[in-house]
């Protein structure tokens, strides 16, 4: 299916799927009356109907890493077998809600919208929404194939970093052949450090902020970080929010996604998930097994087991060592110049050391989303000396639509790590500099990004 064809069927959904909340909405406007300021409307929760409840939970199976497996596999073939026979029925009717052209059409409608309402990236919605959106298709597969104990496979790319054998090959229904990457390509080690991520005791840092009317939405460092990298480096459909739900790798990628958020949770040490009520009350709709609409709470999918699902092993491998540390090509763009104060310098000084709670960020405040995918290393460079310090990437997909909304709101993190820290410790003062990365297929954009700027945060 063409682009145009998917954009077509997100329009189709969208208009299907109802009237907005009039009642929120003069409810958000009653709130800002009084105010200078235009309310940002797109903030508001579109969704008021209530579809009936998620349909019961069948089977239950072991989620397995992708490279232990071969394209001879159970799940492997299930998958292959199932995603073969959804792509005809979709050829027979895009609309039909058991085809694959409606399962990608669902992640668009929420990924490639320029609406809050709808919109699950760049913010505290991105994990849950993606974990139901992997079992609902797992589900669907279960009862298609009637095979209770089959499970999507996850890509630990930490342990692997080529894509997994099984998702390429003419005629295979798991390949897409828009991916600009080959069979033997590996990610770079930067791109997949799941360390900012997994340092972070926050939720809000790692799993994205709230969003609400009024407050500034960060995503979290698993989405900006690792997630992005995968999606942007594979290229293609992959490459944009409007195609990756066509590009069956999808699932494995994010099933290990949703694995890092175990991860997370299980090291402990005051890392939870949230517990406001608008995050565990938020309501996500799906086309279930039978076809019809039904809905599920954020606080339904926090429990893999009662979603049928666990894990084959929670075990990861840092990526980003001495060897594998991205070496500044020079250039690149500077961005900001950090010149910190004593006070700033001694609250840096104990995160660095590991004296106290914290974390130290780059944010970019207030970006415009891209046409084009957008890849930056980051890099502190210090100016009497000209010595520079790898910092992490920053990567953004771009939404087709840029006309308004999500553009004028949209902040982005990125963790400053602890070999950076001692790098801003030393001089005190370094210019924030980003160096486009050369990607297989495309050119490095040249045009940076419009944004307000890139700050500092030191949250203690
Ligand atoms: Cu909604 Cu990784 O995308």
């Amino acid at each position: 299916m063409s682009k145009s064809a998917s954009a077509d069927l997100t329009r189709r959904l969208l208009m299907m799927s109802g009237p907005v909340g009039v009642g929120a909405l003069s409810l958000g406007l009653a709130a800002w009356r009084g105010r200078d300021e235009e309310p940002d409307t797109t903030f508001l929760d579109v969704q008021t109907e209530s579809p009936p409840e998620m349909s019961e939970i069948i089977g239950f199976g072991i989620r397995k890493e992708a490279h232990s497996l071969n394209a001879d596999s159970d799940d492997v073939r299930m998958y292959r077998e199932a995603v073969a026979w959804m792509k005809k029925r979709s050829e027979q009717n895009p609309l039909d809600p058991m085809g694959w052209a409606q399962h990608w059409a669902h992640h668009s409608l929420f990924c490639a919208t320029r609406t809050f309402g709808y919109q699950v990236h760049y913010g505290w919605f991105f994990l849950p929404w993606h974990r139901a959106y992997l079992v609902n298709l797992e589900q669907k597969i279960r009862r298609v194939l009637k095979e209770p104990a089959f499970a999507l496979p996850y890509w630990d790319w930490t342990r692997n970093a080529r894509v997994p054998d099984w998702y390429w090959g003419d005629g295979n229904a798991l390949y897409n052949t828009t991916r600009l990457q080959e069979r033997s390509d590996t990610l770079p080690a930067d791109f997949l450090e799941l360390g900012p991520a997994l340092r972070a005791t926050k939720f809000a840092h790692f799993g994205g902020r709230r969003r609400t009317l009024g407050e500034v939405q960060v995503e979290g460092t698993l989405e900006q970080g690792a997630h992005n990298n995968v999606h942007n480096w594979t290229g293609g459909e992959m490459a944009s929010f409007d195609g990756a739900g066509n590009d069956p790798m999808f699932q494995s990628h994010h099933g290990n996604i949703d694995r890092v958020w175990e991860i997370w949770l299980a090291q402990g040490d005051g890392r939870a998930n949230p517990t406001d009520a608008d995050w565990l009350d938020h309501v996500f709709w799906f086309y279930g097994p039978s076809g019809n609409r039904e809905t599920v709470r954020v606080r339904d999918v926090l429990e893999t087991e009662k979603l049928g699902y666990r894990f084959d092993s929670l075990d990861w491998r840092p990526t980003l060592s001495v060897e594998t540390m991205p070496a500044f090509p020079g250039g690149g763009e500077t961005y900001a110049t950090l010149d910190l104060s004593d006070a700033q310098l001694a609250q840096i000084n104990v995160i660095a050391r590991g004296e106290g709670p914290g974390r130290v960020a780059l944010n970019y405040e207030r970006l415009s989303l891209p046409l084009q995918p957008f890849q930056h290393r980051l890099f502190f460079v210090d100016d009497a000396t000209s010595q520079a310090t790898y910092v992490g990437t920053f990567t953004i997909l771009p939404i087709p639509d840029l006309r308004s909304g999500l553009e004028r709101t949209v902040t982005s993190q990125v963790e400053v790590p602890p070999t950076a820290l001692n790098a801003l410790l030393e001089s005190g003062r370094v210019s924030v500099v980003g160096v486009g990365v050369p990607l297989k297929g495309r050119e490095i954009p040249t045009e940076p990004i419009p944004f307000k700027g890139v700050s500092l945060s030191i949250d203690v």
